[in-house]
């Protein structure tokens, strides 16, 4: 097939059918993390590719392999943001942000470039959800935060995610860590990948996140990093374990979570879910109380956390969630001849100024094929206006599920009355359930 019609390699459509998911998915997250006071940040799609060597790391795999990088018209390397966390501390340095009550929090919907080897929940343009909180170091925040992606998972009804923790330590502790990998792999340096020979002694704990499959084994037996921690990292972990009981949030330990950034301090974790295939990660984040002093700032200590959006959907699938129907046609007035069509033209606008999806036909189609688009468009009323209507001012209506049908009057007021009226069934379900739920909070 010509190369015009084909999407580049590890890209991926979403098509009207499915977007109404993703429009859910994101409204959602960006609702609970707004009851944790985050606010929606949007940065550029690219970035100086400077950022992405200092922030994520110039050992890492991401910068090392994945990146989308490219010389602008006027000469400069430009990168397509592999991750948002950069970006996102970019434009709080640069707008002055730390200046603002702190602990900053803000959260964002953004697409992400990774040159990767496309499979099921792994491409090369993917989408995330994040936050960031800025400028508090205290185990509540890391706990505060780890509960926005929890409280995200249970209101999309997602069960069967597994959160994993750990810490990675501070650069103090990670010093003697650091050590012992590199005397570890210097003892298995044969059976190492070429990438990993000369991250040994500038970076060995990226050889815990390498994708070869033999170093991958390697990791296996390599040392764990809370084996090597201080006392002040141990005290901030079982800190952040405190806060989790008390939320009622359930962990796991898991001492082999390094993650695959460089800026990570102490607190790493994961949800991972099983059966979605080998890329089970769903989200991953951490703290980085480095980075935005790498960046020129203040020391400022940080977490957050970024969830794939496509696996997402895919555990949200897997799990048999349900998802919110699209909203459907409320009516089709269909018409015949030209003082008919502006009839319906003119009521469709009120009605849609009102709220509901209505449609009338601008093809110029037979009264017989409008008849059957609206019942393709799965509409809720249908009518047809006619020369004979506009004379009597009044439409017959027929309700398409029943075939029942009733005489309206075409006055606007009065047609959009009887359709609120014909929809007030579900109308009153959710106000039933508002108020169901005041009443039980009264006691009533
Ligand atoms: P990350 O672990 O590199 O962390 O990515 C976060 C999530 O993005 C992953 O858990 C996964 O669900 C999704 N993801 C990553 N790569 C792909 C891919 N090629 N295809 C589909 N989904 C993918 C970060 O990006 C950090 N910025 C997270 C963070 C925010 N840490 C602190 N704040």
């Amino acid at each position: 097939m010509a190369i015009i019609t084909n999407a580049p390699r590890g890209t991926q459509d979403v098509l009207p059918a499915q977007s109404g998911k993703w429009q859910y998915v994101e409204q959602k997250a960006l609702d609970v993390a707004g009851l944790f006071g985050f606010r929606e940040i949007r940065f550029p799609t690219f970035e100086h590719t400077e950022l992405f060597h200092r922030s994520v790391g110039d050992t890492t795999d991401v910068v090392q392999k994945e990146m989308y990088t490219f010389q602008d018209k006027g000469g400069r390397s430009i990168t397509l943001r592999p991750e948002g966390t950069a970006g996102t501390m970019r434009a709080i340095l640069q707008n002055g942000l730390l200046n603002d009550v702190m602990p900053l929090k803000v959260s964002y919907v953004t697409s992400c470039f990774r040159y990767e080897k496309p499979q099921a929940g792994r491409l090369r343009e993917f989408h995330q959800f994040g936050v960031e909180m800025v400028g508090s170091a205290a185990p509540a925040a890391d706990a505060q935060t780890i509960a926005v992606a929890k409280t995200i998972f249970d209101s999309l009804g997602i069960t069967g995610l597994e959160l994993e923790i750990n810490s990675i330590g501070c650069p103090e502790c990670r010093a003697n860590y650091h050590e012992a990998l590199k005397a570890y792999f210097r003892s298995h340096y044969e059976e190492l990948c070429e990438t990993c020979r000369e991250r040994l002694d500038k970076n060995p704990m990226r050889i815990l996140d390498c994708k070869n499959p033999a170093c991958a084994e390697l990791a296996k037996d390599a040392p764990v990093v809370l084996d090597y921690i201080c006392d002040d990292c141990k005290t901030h972990f079982e800190g952040l374990k405190k806060h989790l009981e008390a939320m009622g949030i359930a962990y796991q330990v898991n001492p082999t979570i390094v993650r695959g950034l460089d800026y990570y301090t102490r607190t790493v974790f994961e949800f991972v879910a099983t059966g979605i295939g080998a890329q089970g990660t769903v989200c991953g984040g951490g703290r980085y109380d480095g980075l935005i002093e790498l960046l020129g700032g203040q020391p400022t200590p940080s977490i957050g956390f970024a969830m794939g959006l496509e696996r997402l959907l895919l555990v949200m699938e897997q799990c048999g969630c349900e998802f919110p129907p699209d909203q459907g046609c409320t009516i089709y007035l269909g018409s015949m001849g030209e003082a008919a069509a502006l009839k319906a033209s003119e009521l469709c606008m009120r009605l849609r100024d009102e709220g509901f999806y209505a449609e009338c036909d601008i093809v110029g189609r037979s009264v017989k094929a409008q008849m059957k688009y609206a019942d393709k468009l799965h509409a809720k009323y249908s009518c047809i206006l006619g020369d004979n209507e506009l004379e009597a001012g009044k439409v017959r209506v027929k309700r398409m599920d029943s075939g029942e049908t009733e005489e309206v009057s075409l006055e606007a007021d009065a047609f959009i009355r009887f359709i609120y009226a014909g929809t007030l069934d579900e109308l009153t379900d959710e106000t039933d359930g508002i108020l169901g739920s005041i009443s039980k909070i009264k006691g009533e």
